[in-house]
């Protein structure tokens, strides 16, 4: 536990650590916390965008909703460019593996709807082209905040940045589909402050982003999870026995293992409709652990508060690993102190002979959990590839106080509604 203090010098909640030790206990290939193997042949949801992060409607509680028996994502989008001379390569043949790789300097919410929680149609574009204000429209969650089909969008805009901001619209729907009206005016809510937060500024590898709003469930009140890393000039924090645990001898060694700062961070609205926000001390740190805690979520359940967030292999610090996919972590209060589920916080990595086949696990209350896919191997030796951008197949998971268990597989996006929302 880290102590810290707010502007009025009183400690509202020490972050929770997610330790050098905890880290140790990651097993990769752990067939209850592995997903099953996706197959090459798998097909694409549309030939003419990449999509990757997928955010499913849902209310503040977190419950995954239709609109008039319509259920609706939304996604990271980019445009596939398969005849742009600049993907082509010297052999003239479509370069799709860097054109995916590039596709985040592009990225856009873009919509989707279907009758049946999956073989989703594309809506569009949610915003028009000139309404967000930076370059890249990054990750967040739609909101549906009533049964007028009013809609916060809430995001990140990048570059130059990084902003969390909402923009409000309307969903609404006919016999035949789904449209979003409005979503025209962009309010900036924060940024990092350098104090909690890291900024650009103190390290140009910083990550603040995917705002993921909600009414806790104990105390009624508007929070809101986000990505950051925790304040302070690259280089200059410090990874001391609380962040390394409770290690065997000979791992006290923790080499660079200072560079990865990630954290989980909170912020509570002062206002009902969450347009002012105050910033909290981060809930879970990852200092000399891992880079990256992104899209932070929760699932509440037999009264307890269980947070997922999604990290990479390649974040890892100096002597620790694990496989890119979904950690959690486990609290009797929204404050903590937060346990690392499974022992090691590892809830469903990919297996080792395919480490980038999916990835930006999103778990649902209902136990399912959905995800897109990167690349997957299409010979033995895993040099030959081919680039997803599309949705993986859905894993079934039972949580079990502080365990978890992948219990079964369903089609590619399946992302059934919880409940269903008659629009007035
Ligand atoms: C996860 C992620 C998010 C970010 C987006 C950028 O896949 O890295 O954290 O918002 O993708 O494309």
């Amino acid at each position: 536990m880290q102590s810290n203090t707010d502007k009025f010098g009183k400690t509202p909640h020490q972050s929770s650590l997610w330790t050098r030790a905890d880290a140790l206990k990651v097993r990769a290939d752990d067939p209850t916390t592995t997903q099953p193997l996706v197959s090459a042949d798998f097909p694409v949801l549309n030939n003419e965008v990449f999509i990757w992060d997928t955010m499913p409607l849902r209310d503040l509680d977190g419950n995954v909703t239709s609109v008039d028996g319509w259920s609706v994502i939304f996604t990271l989008t980019a445009d596939r460019h398969p005849n742009d001379p600049e993907y082509i390569d010297e052999n003239g043949n479509y370069d799709i593996t860097r054109d995916w790789n590039d596709r985040h300097g592009r990225a856009k919410m873009y919509y989707w709807f279907s009758r049946t929680g999956k073989d989703w149609k594309l809506g569009g574009r949610v915003m028009a082209e000139g309404v967000s204000p930076t370059a890249r429209e990054w990750a967040g969650t739609p909101i549906l905040l009533n049964d007028q089909g009013e809609v916060d969008l809430y995001y990140t805009a990048v570059t130059p940045g990084a902003t969390i901001v909402k923009v409000r619209g309307r969903v609404v729907t006919t016999e035949h589909g789904v449209s979003m009206v409005g979503f025209e005016k962009v309010k900036p809510l924060f940024e990092a402050d350098g104090k909690m937060y890291q900024t650009e500024a103190q390290n140009a590898f910083w990550g603040f982003r995917d705002p993921w709003p909600f009414r806790d469930p104990k105390d009624g009140k508007l929070y809101m999870l986000f990505e950051g890393n925790v304040a302070g000039e690259r280089g200059s924090h410090k990874v001391g026995e609380a962040e390394i645990g409770d290690v065997p001898p000979g791992y006290e060694n923790v080499g660079n293992s200072r560079f990865q700062t990630a954290c989980v961070g909170i912020a509570v609205a002062r206002d009902a409709d969450g347009d002012d926000w105050e910033m909290l001390p981060p809930l879970l740190t990852a200092v000399g652990v891992n880079d990256q805690t992104e899209r932070p979520h929760f699932v509440f359940q037999d009264g307890k508060y269980y947070l997922f967030t999604i990290s990479h292999t390649f974040t890892y610090a100096d002597g620790v690993t694990g496989p890119d996919g979904v950690y959690g972590f486990v609290a009797d209060s929204l404050f903590g102190p937060y346990v690392p589920l499974n022992g090691s916080g590892l809830v469903l990595g990919n297996p080792s002979s395919q480490p980038f086949q999916t990835y930006s696990h999103y778990v649902m209350p209902n136990g399912l959990v959905t995800s897109f896919i990167d690349s997957v191997p299409t010979d033995a030796t895993g040099t030959q590839i081919r680039i997803g951008g599309t949705e993986a197949p859905t894993v079934g998971m039972k949580i079990k106080g502080q365990q978890t268990f992948v219990v079964a597989e369903y089609d590619y996006g399946y992302i059934p509604p919880m409940l269903d929302v008659t629009l007035k």
